[in-house]
Order: C-alpha cells, then structure tokens, then sequence
C-alpha cells in the first residue's frame, strides 16, 4: 500500500495541469467515486485489523497532499488566466514602484540641436564661467561705462568686497553674473590664436521681472568665427545654413542693420518660415550678429589689419517658442510634467 500511494502522489504530481478541465480530470481519478485514492480507503476493510490504523493514516496523508497539489494548479490556472485578461504578467506588489525614465528638457534638446548642426561646420564648443568679470562682460567688449546694459538695474552685481575662487579682478573692478554669452569670446580669443570657429551656449542673467516672454535667466548660444578674410558674407551663409537646417530649407533669413558696441556693422537677424503654419507667416526677430569691431580684436591682441571676423548670439528659449510654438517662457522653468512630457 506504501509504494502504491507514492506511486498515485507522483503520478498526480507529474500530470500536466493547464486548464480547468484538466484540473478536474486529475481530481476525478484520484477522488472521485471510483478515483484511485477513494478505492484504496475502501480497501481498508479487507485489511487485517492491527493494519487499518496505520493504513488509513497514510490514505489520509496522501489525501491531503494531493489536496495541497490541486490547490496550488487551481491558483496557477487562476493566475494565468488573469495575466492573459490583464495582457501582461502580473508583477509583484511587494516589489518598489517602477521609477518613469525621464525626458531631455526641450531646451537642452534645442540646445543640442544648434551645436552639432554649428559642429559640422566646424563651430567647437567650449563654455565660459557664469559669474564673470565686468571687463569679460564688458569692457573688453567696447561697451562704453555710461551704457544701460552696465547698469545695475539691468545686471546683476556681486557686492564689492565678494572675492570669487579663481576669478581675479582688477581693483574695484566690478562682478556679474553674466548678462550675455559675449563674454566667452573674450575668454576664447586671450587662450587661442586665429583662425578660431567657437559656439558657447551657457545661462544668463539679467534683471528681468519675469512674463511671458522674459526672465532673469535665460539661455544663450555665442557664436564666433576669426580669421583672415571672414565677411559678411560668411556669417549670413553660415546663419542661412544654419536656420534651414533647423526649421526646414524654405527658411529664409533677413539682415536687419543695428547696433551692438562689439560688432560693426551689427544686424538683427529676422526669420521667416512660411511652411511653419501660423507661427512662420511673419517675419520675426529671432538674434544678433556682426563683424568683430576692431577695437575688440585689438582688446585681445589681435591684429585688425590682418585678421577680420564674425560674432553671433542667440536665445536657446526663443528659439524653442518659436519651433515647438510655446506661448509662455515661464512654461519652460516651472517643472510641469503635462508641460515636459510633451517632449520626451
Ligand atoms: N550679446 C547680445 C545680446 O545678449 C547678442 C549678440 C549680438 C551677440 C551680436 C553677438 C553679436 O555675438 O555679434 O543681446
């Protein structure tokens, strides 16, 4: 009797069970009516007295081993079946939440977008310090001392007796925060020899009471090209390049004339893209550009005889309003995810 019960135990055990059905095939033959272990517990009486005990004792073992056996396939049928309603695995509750990937921020992706189309035409990248001298900022770039940009309630200063590691200042000269990327062009021209085709993006700051198309940081891309022979003409191919290849290549790019201390002659630079719907139908400023003023290749030691050059710079946030047709800067600094998610 022994044996024969390990032999219906691992028969059962080793029976394939998928399906309801199968299931209650298996708890047939073993308890139903005429099922094995049914038959073997009415056997009992035939057996000699002194045996039945211990006989009946092993039935009932086996019994509630099988029991355990049809539960346990009852509760995997159960669960594979939910999984093929659900139409995923059922994952474990006790294991931590699943952390969403997140997304690249749309300015770093118009950011990047700018450089590596700047990159193939050979703009390297390098990046400047955000708290910056006056003379970086300023001076050096032929910006006069009664300008308004200088003013504090345009940029922001550090009080005058703040000393920045590794910043060194003439006496009482002044620091900012940067109100523009111009600065690097500075930094650049005073480490390396022309010829130099250069992009810094990096923050920027000003005292800008923030609304909808202005805050006080902000994000900009300076581009700058030295060398013998540069004109005007190769700072508007490079801007037209530039423009077709982000917005599409019926772009067109206008020069406006204006002033910038640190170019001349100095443009505005207005886009029009009509294949953008609403957004293109005008034509809209979008930078500013020029040639490098003499008087700031000789602030560098450049010589403006032999070498000449252009000099550009854009807002990152501009240009994301106008690409993926944001009304709201503010909307780009205050974290919303139904915001964000758009982008990822
Ligand atoms: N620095 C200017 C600004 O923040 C932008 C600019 C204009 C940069 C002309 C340049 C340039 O390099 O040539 O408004």
């Amino acid at each position: 009797m022994h044996t024969q019960l390990e032999v219906i135990l691992s028969q059962a055990r080793a029976t394939r069970v998928d399906t309801p059905a199968q299931l209650e095939a298996l708890k047939a033959g073993l308890l139903g009516p005429n099922g094995s272990l049914t038959v073997l517990t009415r056997g009992l009486g035939q057996l000699p007295k002194e045996e039945r005990p211990e006989a009946g004792q092993r039935i009932n073992r086996t019994k509630e081993a099988v029991q355990q056996y049809l539960e346990a396939c009852q509760e995997r049928i159960a669960s594979a079946d939910l999984e093929v309603k659900l139409g995923a695995p059922i994952s474990d509750p006790s294991l931590p939440a699943p952390t969403p990937f997140g997304g690249v921020h749309p300015l770093i992706k118009v950011r990047d977008e700018i450089l590596s189309i700047l990159a193939s035409i050979g703009f390297v990248s390098v990046i400047g310090p955000e708290i910056d001298r006056a003379h970086f900022c300023f001076d050096a770039l032929n910006t006069p001392k009664d300008h308004p940009a200088r003013s504090p309630s345009d940029t922001y200063y550090f009080p005058s007796d703040t000393r920045i590691h590794g910043l060194f200042t003439e006496k009482d000269e002044p620091v900012a925060l940067r109100p523009h990327t111009s600065s690097v062009q500075i930094r650049v021209m005073l480490e390396r020899q022309a010829p130099l085709r250069v992009v810094s993006p990096g923050r920027c700051f000003r005292r800008d009471t923030a609304d909808a198309t202005h805050t006080s940081n902000f994000h900009q891309i300076e581009g700058l090209y030295v060398d013998k022979n540069v004109s005007v003409l190769d700072l508007k191919s490079t801007l037209d390049y530039l423009f077709r290849k982000l917005l599409g290549p019926k772009t067109q790019v206008r020069f406006r004339p204006h002033f910038f201390p640190f170019t001349e002659p100095s443009f505005e630079v207005d886009l029009k893209a009509d294949h953008l719907g609403k957004v293109g139908q005008e034509w809209i400023e979008i930078m500013g550009c020029g040639m490098v003023d003499p008087q700031v290749l000789r602030a560098v030691d450049y010589d403006p005889e032999t070498l000449s050059g252009f000099a550009f710079g854009m807002g990152v946030e501009r240009i994301a309003m106008i690409l993926y047709g944001v009304e709201d800067i503010r909307h780009f600094y205050t974290n919303d995810l139904r915001f964000l998610n758009q982008f990822s």
